[in-house]
């Protein structure tokens, strides 16, 4: 009797009818139903959630129920979505975080001027300054429009993801990216480091500050834009002096450096060069994945995973995850059961077994404890 309300009380709390039928008229529409094939649900089963509005560390959907939200859009949202004035960071004194006016209130301002110039604005300038300055081999950027865009070049090179969040959340062997370093260097081919997905993200240098090496071309997006398409490539300027106009190969974009994109993109690093914020991330991120580790293990499952900074991920995996081939080997039928038992209790993962999950400054230690309690609730059913 019992489990039967806690059923129906469940369904009720996790009802996702509107969602569902507007998935499908949008399956008409666009291919697939999404409009990027990382928000459909294959590899977990059911259909994707259609959102409503996200702020802080929640998202709510259009029928309603409200999740915890460990994509951050896929990264950007790293101080927390729709940034405003009435919310303070938790873990600053008030007054360090009213020193950053927040990311709605400098777009409010930046509107007014208009949404695009196709013309120099000021304001490139300014995240130029602060990336180069943040990112120490890059000594010229080329603003772009996004993360595809910027890793998009014709040279010979080895590009990688220093971090892996793209076969689900991979740290680098000690060493591996030394060798990789010395292996371009002896074959004069240029080392890219696509920080797409990490800069900004696990330090505010980024992986090169993280891992004190210098690679010749970075690319960088979602963070830098706040939440605004963009992206950004850079590096030694005699390199970026091969650009056009400034040199021969030709690069143009409509809406490069736009006026929003760069507001939106300002805000957030000033809000993350404040003092404490990667302390904070690292704090929250690794309770949140020591507790899951710990409860998947109390109930008896094999998972494996890990963390840095802001990005973390785990494996349903009897072995230690070093390369795609060890991630291969998790068993996503088990994920997929886990993924939609945590979506019924209100947290939101990335719908795949191979993708990393982000925490925000704006992840509190009760939000993280509701999740591990709802992760421990959910591995007593696997
Ligand atoms: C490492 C990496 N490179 C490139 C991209 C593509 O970036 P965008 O989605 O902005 O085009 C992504 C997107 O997640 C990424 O994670």
């Amino acid at each position: 009797m019992e489990r039967t309300w806690i059923g129906l009380i469940k369904f009720w709390k996790h009802h996702t009818s509107i969602s569902k039928r507007e998935i499908q008229v949008m399956e008409e529409l666009t291919p697939g139903g999404v409009n990027s094939p990382v928000r459909a649900f294959k590899s977990v089963g059911g259909q994707p959630i259609i959102m409503d509005s996200v702020m802080g560390c929640r998202m709510r959907d259009i029928d309603g129920n409200e999740y915890i939200d460990y994509v951050g859009s896929w990264g950007p949202a790293i101080i927390g979505h729709a940034d405003d004035e009435s919310r303070q960071n938790p873990f600053l004194p008030v007054s360090a975080s009213k020193l950053t006016m927040s990311v709605l209130a400098a777009l409010a301002e930046t509107m007014k001027k208009g949404t695009s110039f196709g013309a120099p604005c000021l304001l490139e300038n300014v995240l130029a300054e602060m990336v180069i300055s943040a990112v120490p081999s890059i000594e010229m950027v080329r603003f772009v429009n996004s993360g595809t865009e910027a890793c998009m070049g014709e040279v010979a090179a080895l590009i990688l993801e220093p971090v892996v969040g793209n076969s689900g959340f991979i740290a680098p062997k000690p060493d591996f990216l030394n060798a990789l370093h010395n292996i371009t260097k002896e074959n004069d081919a240029f080392l890219i480091f696509d920080k797409v997905m990490t800069g900004f993200r696990l330090s505010y240098g980024g992986a090169q500050e993280y891992f004190s090496i210098t690679p010749d071309l970075t690319t960088i997006a979602k963070i830098i834009g706040g939440g605004f398409p963009v992206g950004a490539y850079g590096g030694r300027r005699e390199i970026m002096e091969m650009v056009a106009p400034a040199g021969p190969m030709y690069q143009a974009g409509t809406l490069g450096g736009n006026p929003l994109a760069m507001t939106a993109g300002i805000q957030t690093l000033k809000r993350l060069k404040e003092p404490g914020s990667y302390d904070n991330l690292n704090k929250i991120t690794s309770e949140l994945i020591l507790g899951i580790l710990d409860a998947g293990k109390k109930a008896g499952h094999a998972i494996r995973g890990g963390y840095v900074s802001g990005m973390f991920g785990f494996f349903f995996n009897e072995v230690p995850v070093y390369n795609f081939g060890d991630a291969k080997k998790s068993d996503t039928s088990k994920f997929a059961s886990f993924y939609r038992g945590m979506l019924e209790e209100g947290v939101y993962f990335a719908p795949s077994q191979f993708e990393a999950g982000f925490t925000s400054l704006t992840h509190t230690f009760e939000d993280i404890q509701q999740t591990i309690a709802a992760a421990e609730k959910v591995f007593r059913q696997l």
